[in-house]
């Protein structure tokens, strides 16, 4: 048997299709030092959940890594490219970092203001209009008749960014603008090197989305409405009574962006091609809002948006019996993590009648447990039961081949998925 040290976690074979390389690193080296990053991975369940939980010893104050990524690309990029990228820069509101890459109690400073746009009341209230999207999308869906329709494009795609954009409060005649950008927001956590005119319209776009964000966060304190902006402008800070600054704003609207749109559109792509493979699973979960909530956490089980975040180590210590050093980065692997057969009977099946799915740790756990995940669930089981309504015998587009994803070591999402359906 070959050993853990030739799992290659960045070919693009293992970045398409990365559950045998986790299988093999559970089994052999569940804590596993990749040397091309000089990260060390962790990929089973306790550990990852061990991790999670040791907030002083494994600390989300991982911002200098992404920024190290960005200055490699940045000293890759031609000098050209680096000089309209400097420009840009010097524009832009300094961003401090809020909550992903926060620990306590800045954190919870942080998080318990942001609390209270997803408070359970607020979500549920929403529930009306999340259907009405959803509603007008599937229309878009039913347009194709029994043809072939890109379900990204026309469903995953737009449902969580119009959802997003309403409860912000982002005004109709600049959608077109922020659907654009909101994307290319997305893209930051991706990590993958982008050609020098693509890097110079992004930070293009991230600028103009700070000068749009600063001129909601002044009207609505003027101004005050009912959206999530409003909230965000209005409400102090527990430590230092204060409200938010239009940098701290952009922080935290910014990771509603990254961390919200593109991952609950991620998760729907997965969802309809993991029904278009196992066709049975239609039949079994239509009609039975009970197992189309099980089938939600199955699908963020199965293919986790986000596979992975850092952490940096911050004292000597020890995981799973492998040592790790103070200044170390570890990568928790939430999408291997979820594939643990100690954890989860019959990992690599879909089984509508899981007990205890949620456990499944596509959303983070403890402290930095996604903030957005009532919003995204909503979404998702609300979306999967119009999608069963409205249509049966759900398969890939004939002569499509099977979608590939994206190659990222940190989000997992599908470009595009062309499906077909017969109109119930
Ligand atoms: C299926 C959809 C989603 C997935 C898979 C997902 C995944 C995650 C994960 C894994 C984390 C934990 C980060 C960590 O461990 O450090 C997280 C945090 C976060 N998510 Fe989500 N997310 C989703 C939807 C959303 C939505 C809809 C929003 C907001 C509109 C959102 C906003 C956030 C924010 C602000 C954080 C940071 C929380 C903190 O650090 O305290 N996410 N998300």
């Amino acid at each position: 048997m070959s050993s853990a040290a030739d799992v290659e976690l960045f070919s693009l074979e293992t970045l398409r299709d990365p559950y045998p390389a986790y299988q093999r690193l559970r089994a052999e080296a569940p804590v596993f030092h990749v040397p091309e990053m000089n990260v060390h991975v962790i990929t089973r369940y306790d550990l990852v959940r061990q991790a999670i939980k040791e907030t002083e010893v494994f600390s989300s104050r991982y911002d200098g890594f992404l920024q190290e990524s960005q200055r490699i690309a940045f000293e890759a990029a031609s000098e050209d490219v680096q000089q309209q990228l400097i420009k840009l820069t010097a524009e832009m509101v300094d961003v401090p970092p809020t909550m992903l890459t926060l620990d306590e109690p800045d954190h919870t400073n942080y998080r318990s203001l942001v609390n209270k746009l997803f408070v359970a009341a607020r979500i549920r209230e929403a529930q009306d209009a999340v259907q009405g999207v959803i509603d007008e999308c599937a229309a878009n869906l039913l347009a194709a008749g029994s043809g072939p329709v890109d379900f990204v494009e026309t469903f995953a795609g737009p449902v969580p960014l119009r959802i997003i954009a309403d409860r912000l409060g982002i005004p109709e005649e600049d959608r077109d603008f922020f659907d654009d950008a909101a994307t290319a927001a997305a893209s930051a956590l991706r990590l993958t090197p982008l050609p020098g005119e693509e890097m110079v319209r992004r930070a293009q776009l991230a600028l103009d989305l700070q000068k749009l964000l600063i001129r909601l966060v002044d009207a609505r304190r003027a101004e005050p409405r009912a959206d999530m902006i409003s909230i965000l402008a209005n409400n102090k800070l527990e430590i230092g009574d204060r409200a938010l600054t239009h940098g701290e704003c952009i922080s935290v609207l910014n990771q509603f962006l990254v961390a919200g749109h593109e991952t609950t559109a991620s998760a729907f792509s997965w969802g309809m091609l993991l029904l278009c493979e196992n066709p049975e699973l239609q039949e079994k979960i239509r009609g039975d809002d009970k197992r189309i909530k099980t089938f939600v956490e199955e699908t963020l089980r199965m293919e986790a948006p986000v596979q992975g975040l850092p952490r940096l180590v911050t004292k000597d210590t020890e995981l799973g019996g492998y040592k790790l050093s103070a200044g170390d980065m570890v990568m928790l692997r939430y999408g291997a993590a979820n594939r643990d057969g100690d954890q989860f009977p019959s990992p690599d099946d879909v089984d509508v009648d899981r007990a205890k799915a949620g456990q499944q740790l596509a959303f983070g756990a403890g402290v930095h447990f996604c903030i957005g995940a009532p919003l995204a669930r909503q979404e998702l089981t609300l979306g999967f039961r119009t999608l069963m309504d409205m249509g049966a015998n759900w398969r890939l587009a004939e002569g499509a081949p099977r979608p590939e994803p994206e190659p990222s070591f940190i989000l997992r999402n599908l470009p595009g998925l062309q499906v077909q359906f017969d109109p119930r």
